[in-house]
């Protein structure tokens, strides 16, 4: 047994703030930003939420495969921003859909969220334990970010984004059938993960339910909001991921000549170059979206995948390397073959 990508959907909100807008709030200037990051702009949360984006990317991504709520049978959202504690968001999403047969579960992983839930469903489809799954990554991380502090908030952004994964036939045939028979590779250094932290949400302070965002004037204790190492990530970032992406071709048995892109985690330009040229391949095949949306943590493979989805950027048989990398520290990469 193995499984296929069907359909994907994202939500991204419309509300933006561009380079400009984040000199109003710290020392900072657009060319700085642009220049060390590549964002230009990120679309920031209003009357959204991580729930209701991932509910509609939901949405779009069912549509888009032509699956029934009800046929759904697992939802995993990977998300660190999260409305509340309990429910999962999972579930929340679960009752906007009417998804009623799912079993549904959150997942905390940061920035390699996405890649672990996929991995994590497909493990499920694979086994046979269930046939069709929701994987979404959620995160409005505005709430999280520190507006006083320029060295993170000229970076985070918020959006869903989400897939639909269904089990499908045997071994792997002729022209490819699905990503199931790919093995993927994935990493954890606790010891690391003081470089990338957020001591608890906002949210504790009362803003959700007073309906509005965090300001400087809200914070009251640095440590509610991501801190981060940022050299430390960057190395980090640099050195793992074309390492991880070299590994799980190496297991596979695949060239880079056969992969046609490398979806990376939106994180900064800079970091997607370095690993392109690490990795001695070219720049084609490392789309990006991070200078419309900055780093969407989670939500940021899903939406890059949507969007060239929806560009009809794929083609059948076509093979996508997807990696993640972020705090714990975490980092892995995923071999999916594309087969709608
Ligand atoms: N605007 C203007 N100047 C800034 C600035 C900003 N937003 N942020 C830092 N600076 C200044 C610093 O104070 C420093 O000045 P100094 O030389 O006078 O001391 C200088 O720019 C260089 O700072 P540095 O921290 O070395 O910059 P950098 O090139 O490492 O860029 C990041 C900072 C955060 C953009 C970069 O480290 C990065 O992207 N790291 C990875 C972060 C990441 O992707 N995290 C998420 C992973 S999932």
């Amino acid at each position: 047994m193995t499984a296929t990508i069907c359909g994907t959907g994202s939500y991204i909100p419309s509300y933006t703030m561009d380079n400009h807008d984040i000199a109003r709030l710290v020392e900072t200037s657009d060319e700085w930003i642009r220049e060390r990051t590549g964002v230009a702009r990120r679309h920031i949360i209003r009357e959204e939420t991580t729930v209701s984006m991932a509910a509609e990317a939901a949405r779009r991504a069912l549509k888009d495969a032509d699956v029934l709520p009800e046929e759904v049978d697992l939802i995993l959202v990977s998300t660190i921003s999260s409305n509340v504690i309990i429910p999962c968001a999972a579930c929340e999403v679960q009752k906007e859909l009417g998804a009623v047969n799912a079993t549904c579960f959150d997942l905390s992983a940061a920035c390699t969220g996405f890649v672990l839930a996929y991995n994590t469903a497909l493990a499920y489809l694979a086994g046979g334990v269930y046939r069709t799954a929701l994987v979404i990554g959620s995160e409005s991380l505005s709430n999280l970010t520190n507006w006083k502090d320029r060295g993170t908030c000229i970076l985070f952004g918020d959006g869903a984004g989400a897939a639909v994964l269904r089990a499908c036939g045997g071994q792997k045939e002729a022209g490819g059938s699905g990503a199931g028979p790919y093995l993927p590779v994935t990493h954890s250094d606790g010891s690391k993960g003081a470089a990338l932290t957020c001591k608890s949400r906002h949210d504790f302070n009362g803003l959700a339910e007073e309906g509005r965002q965090s300001s400087p004037e809200d914070m009251t204790d640095e440590s509610h909001y991501m801190q981060m190492d940022g050299q430390a990530v960057f190395k980090f970032a640099v050195k793992r991921v074309p390492e991880v992406i070299g590994e799980v071709l190496s297991l596979n048995r695949v060239s880079t000549d056969e992969i046609s892109y490398y979806i990376l985690h939106q994180a900064n330009k800079r970091i997607v170059e370095a690993v392109a040229k690490r990795l001695a391949e070219p720049m084609e095949k490392f789309p990006m979206n991070l200078q419309e949306y900055g780093n969407t943590s989670s939500a940021s493979i899903p939406i890059l995948l949507d969007e060239m989805n929806r560009e009809g950027r794929f083609a059948a048989g076509q093979k996508l390397v997807l990696a993640g990398f972020g705090a714990g520290l975490t980092w892995g990469a995923s071999i999916v073959e594309w087969n709608r």
